[in-house]
């Protein structure tokens, strides 16, 4: 496997995700909301880019099913139900729930790789999960695409991306772009604590000054929501099993009858 890394949504185009996997990962928060969600019993989520396109899709979908999710400027959005704290999915609130998410990067991000082969979210909290399904890839390329802040640089985000590509090293070492060599470099000086590098880094300090300063615990805990969320048709899905080495279909989602994302 030959990995990248794109260190901002602007990086990436049509001919950089076609053909390709695509991890899009938004340590902080919505990669790690996402997962937490699928994982505490939300049935898709659905990322949409804007808060008009998610209040028409609640017309659309079934008012009980469906809950509007997300942030602007980190707080939920006027009139939807959660935001982007990974507190606020318990499964008494979301099981069986079809979550409409718009937040200002990382749903941006996941737009940008709509048209890649597949598409895994990625964060702290699946770390290993994500590893071992890239690992089980055989030849594909990937590109872990970091969500990044307005199309700024975020630490969090190569230092997670770092991460994966140092773990995928150990197991079965992939071709790495200077993108990737770079993201691993910063991830063996910035890696050693997690939640120090999540309270210190720009939108951290910024998530701690609006009062989510308890989310960057949660966003550091490397495997403490051992999921693979997967696109498929445009929603985001728990997959359930781990894959076999081929570049056949992506996932065994847990929504019956829905077809891979291959
Ligand atoms: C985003 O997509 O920009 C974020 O996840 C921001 C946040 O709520 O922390």
């Amino acid at each position: 496997m030959r990995i990248d890394v794109a260190f901002t949504p602007s990086e990436i185009d049509d001919s950089r995700v076609r053909d390709r996997i695509i991890v899009v990962v938004d340590v902080l928060r919505a990669s790690t909301t996402i997962t937490t969600a699928l994982n505490n019993g939300a049935r898709e989520v659905i990322p949409v880019l804007d808060v008009e396109t998610a209040l028409k899709m609640r017309t659309n979908l079934s008012a009980e099913l469906t809950l509007l999710c997300g942030e602007r400027n980190g707080r939920i959005i006027e009139g939807f139900d959660l935001g982007n704290s990974p507190s606020e999915y318990v499964s008494e609130r979301i099981t069986g729930k079809v979550l409409v998410f718009s937040t200002t990067n990382g749903t941006l991000a996941a737009a940008k790789a709509r048209g890649s082969r597949e598409m895994v979210i990625g964060s702290f909290v699946n770390l290993s999960r994500v590893v071992e399904y890239l690992s089980g890839r055989g030849d594909g390329d990937a590109t872990i695409l970091c969500s990044g802040k307005q199309n700024t640089f975020s630490l969090e985000d190569a230092v997670c991306a770092g991460m994966i590509i140092d773990r995928l090293c150990e197991l079965k070492p992939p071709v790495l772009t200077d993108g990737a060599r770079a993201a691993q470099g910063l991830y063996k000086r910035f890696g050693r604590s997690l939640l120090s590098l999540l309270n210190s880094c720009d939108h951290g300090k910024y998530l701690a000054s609006i009062g989510f300063a308890r989310d960057l615990e949660s966003c550091a805990a490397v495997d403490s929501v051992p999921i693979l969320p997967v696109l498929v048709d445009n929603t985001v899905l728990k997959m359930l099993q781990p894959q076999p080495p081929t570049g056949g279909g992506a996932a065994d989602e847990e929504r019956t009858g829905v077809k891979s994302s291959a």
